[in-house]
Formats: C-alpha cells, sequence, structure tokens
C-alpha cells in the first residue's frame, strides 16, 4: 500500500444511455494523474426515464459532480438549483457539480471548442468570420463561447432554416455587446468568400451525410471542424479537404470539455494536449477481434 494515497477519493461520474464507450473516465483518470487531485471518475447507465433518482443515489453516496451525455443534458439542465450563463444560453447542462448551496449546473462544450480551435489548432477566433452548420443542441451550445472571442461576424445555417433564426434572435443582444454581425437562416443566408472557420454542428455525419454549404464557402485559409470523431475524417472533413480547407474533428473538443469541467470541479485546469495525443493514438489503433 502506498502510504502517500489519500484515505478517500472525491467521487465523479458521467451519466448517459449508452455510456459503456465513454471516453470520459480515460480522460478525467489522466487529469486525475497529471495533476494529483484525489478524485475517482466512473461511468454510470441510466434508463432513459430514471435520470433524477440515479442521481439523487449517487449524491447520496457521496458523489461530488457528474458529466451528463446523451440524452440527459435537458434533464440535468432542469434538474439544478444554478446555473451559469452558457449553461442558461445552451439551454442544456453537461456539468454538475454538488456542493452546500445545491446542484450547480454548467455547461462546457462550447468553450471546449474554442479552446480547442483557438489553443491545439492554434487559429484565433477574434475577428474571424464563422460559419455554423446546424442549430439543434451542439450549435446552440457553442455560440455563446464562440462570441465571448468577438468574432468579425458568425453566420448560422440550418436544414430548417427557422431554427436558425431563432438562433439569431436569441443571441442578438450577446453578438452586439461583442461587436460581432450576426446572421443566418437557410443556406442561402452563407455570404460570399471563404470563411476563416466552419463548423459542423449539425448531426449529418453520424449517417454520413452532408449539411448543405456552399462550396466557396471554403478556400485554402478556411478551418473546417467537425463536432464528431472517429476513426476516419467524417463526410464532411473529407468534402472541406477536397475544397482546399484544413480541417478537424470533435476529439480535441471531447477532450477541451472535459478540462474545463475539471476546473469547475477542482479549481484546476489540467493540459488537454498530451491527453488528446494519447487518445488519438488509442483511436487510430485497430481494436482486437
Ligand atoms: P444535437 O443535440 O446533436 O444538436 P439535435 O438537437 O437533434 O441534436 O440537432 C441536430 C442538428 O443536425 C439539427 O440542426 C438538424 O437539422 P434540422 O433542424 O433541420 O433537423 C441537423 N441535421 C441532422 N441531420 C442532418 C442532415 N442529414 N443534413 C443536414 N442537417 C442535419
Amino acid at each position: 500500500m502506498n502510504p502517500q494515497a489519500p484515505l478517500s477519493l472525491d467521487r465523479y461520474a458521467v451519466i448517459g444511455n449508452p455510456i459503456a464507450h465513454s471516453k470520459s473516465p480515460f480522460i478525467h483518470a489522466r487529469f486525475a494523474a497529471q495533476t494529483g487531485e484525489p478524485i475517482e471518475y466512473g461511468h454510470l447507465l441510466a434508463p432513459v426515464d430514471a435520470f433524477v433518482p440515479h442521481v439523487r443515489a449517487f449524491i447520496e453516496a457521496g458523489g461530488r459532480g457528474m458529466n451528463v451525455t446523451v440524452p440527459f443534458k435537458l434533464d440535468a439542465h432542469a434538474f439544478t438549483t444554478r446555473l451559469s450563463p452558457r449553461a442558461a444560453a445552451a439551454g442544456a447542462v453537461n456539468t454538475l457539480r454538488f456542493d452546500a448551496d445545491g446542484v450547480f449546473g454548467d455547461n462546457t462544450d462550447g468553450f471546449g471548442l474554442v479552446r480547442d480551435i483557438e489553443v491545439n489548432l492554434g487559429v484565433p477566433l477574434k475577428g474571424a468570420r464563422i460559419l455554423l452548420l446546424g442549430a439543434g443542441g451542439a450549435a446552440r451550445g457553442v455560440v455563446l463561447p464562440m462570441l465571448d472571442r468577438a468574432p468579425h461576424a458568425l453566420t448560422i445555417v440550418n436544414r430548417t432554416a427557422e431554427k436558425a433564426g431563432q438562433l439569431v434572435e436569441q443571441f442578438a443582444h450577446a453578438a452586439r455587446d461583442a461587436g460581432c454581425r450576426l446572421n443566418g437562416g437557410s443556406a442561402r443566408a452563407i455570404e460570399a468568400g471563404a470563411y476563416d472557420v466552419i463548423v459542423n454542428a449539425t448531426a449529418g455525419s453520424l449517417d454520413a451525410s452532408l449539411p448543405d454549404c456552399d462550396d466557396r464557402a471554403f478556400g485554402g485559409g478556411t478551418l473546417a471542424y467537425d463536432m464528431m470523431y472517429g476513426a476516419q475524417p467524417t463526410v464532411f472533413m473529407d468534402h472541406a479537404q477536397k475544397l482546399g480547407a484544413r480541417s478537424a474533428d470533435g476529439l480535441g473538443m471531447l477532450v477541451e470539455q472535459a478540462a474545463e469541467s475539471f476546473y469547475v470541479w477542482r479549481g484546476i485546469r489540467p493540459d488537454g494536449a498530451p491527453v488528446l495525443a494519447e487518445l488519438r493514438k488509442l483511436l487510430k489503433t485497430p481494436s482486437p477481434v
């Protein structure tokens, strides 16, 4: 037995359905080793209609915080007693912290995206022209963190144009405060000239379909970012590369949202880059059959 080992570890977990393949336990174990924080982090499968009792049982057993994934991000939002501004804007919660004040809900997904783009990929968003494809939960969650970086312009387009219009309306104030020109609707709202950053926040990559987007939006200086990830590039990434753009998948966003959750819980920000490199290697290694 290691005499230096702490007597008890603070408990955290990711809750979702399905959950067995979540990479969060791996990521947080690496973060704990890196920072020396005394935590343990597991995964919790809850039936789709039983989020609340599972969370309550976890709290009663001494749990300090949770990550929340599909399909529970709205349930988690409803369960909180306090919300961060970014979680309120997202309308969804991916991070819960349980403390004496109650249940604090945050959303670190958008921050994770921004940090991956700016720090890991080295593309500044300040002054950038950004095109956001999609207007579902994933898209909504990243708008405020992107506006916080003061881009020059943000265009939001979606297959169902009205939903993009609703996001434009919701974030009009924040865009004005950030000095950012915000527009959106159908793919016709895409403006002339290649964008600096194009983010695919649609669920299209799940069934290998490409969201409607003018090819002229992609250029040699464009970063085309797909929030999805896998062992192979997505169809969106392939398409962007054929048009001369640089492309990236969402694995870095996954790691960076986890790092920000860790910060929300522990007040210490782990370094995402080495964990991302390790995960990338694992993803490329074929699993044994
Ligand atoms: P999520 O939480 O992942 O954003 P969602 O709220 O169901 O999930 O939103 C899915 C998004 O992907 C929506 O913007 C959806 O477009 P619609 O609002 O028109 O449904 C978009 N989407 C899904 N499949 C798509 C496809 N094949 N082509 C283009 N957009 C697609």
